[in-house]
């Protein structure tokens, strides 16, 4: 009985931490409309990163400079942090963070090419493969 329920409280905690370790953050904002020329409507999207104003059509998709996934629909724009960018990492002393572009990689410290929280080898892609921010 106490084994069972110290297995399933470890069980619990390892599932928390392994839903916490990440804690994302996003961000919203309504769809702006146009008049086109002939006097339609137009629907769109717009984020301003600091650098770039840009523009998205409903449907669309797109990474931002400062490591943000955008996507546009008819309820607007939403931006969610991913990677360097996903948020507060409550990383074990034990591990470090290396960042690639907008991607962070958590690894072991004394061997940096295991991966933190699993322990197992990780490969880190090569750039072409990551998600290239918009410029
Ligand atoms: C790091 O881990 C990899 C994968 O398990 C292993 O092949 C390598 O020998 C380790 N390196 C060191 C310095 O322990």
């Amino acid at each position: 009985m106490i084994k069972s329920l110290t297995a399933s409280f470890l069980y619990m905690t390892i599932l928390m931490m392994a839903n916490q370790h990440v804690e994302a953050f996003c961000l919203r904002d309504e769809l702006k409309t146009d008049l086109t020329t002939a006097g339609d409507q137009k629907y769109y999207c717009e984020y301003n990163d600091g650098v770039h104003v840009f523009r998205m059509s409903p449907g669309t998709q797109q990474i931002t400079a400062d490591c943000l996934r955008c996507s546009c629909d008819m309820d607007g724009l939403q931006c969610c942090g991913f990677g360097r960018n996903a948020g507060v990492v409550i990383l074990p002393t034990e591990c470090k963070e290396i960042s690639f572009g907008c991607h962070s990689f958590y690894v072991k410290r004394l061997n940096e090419s295991l991966d933190c929280f699993t322990n197992d080898p990780i490969t880190i892609p090569p750039r072409h493969l990551l998600d290239q921010p918009l410029v």
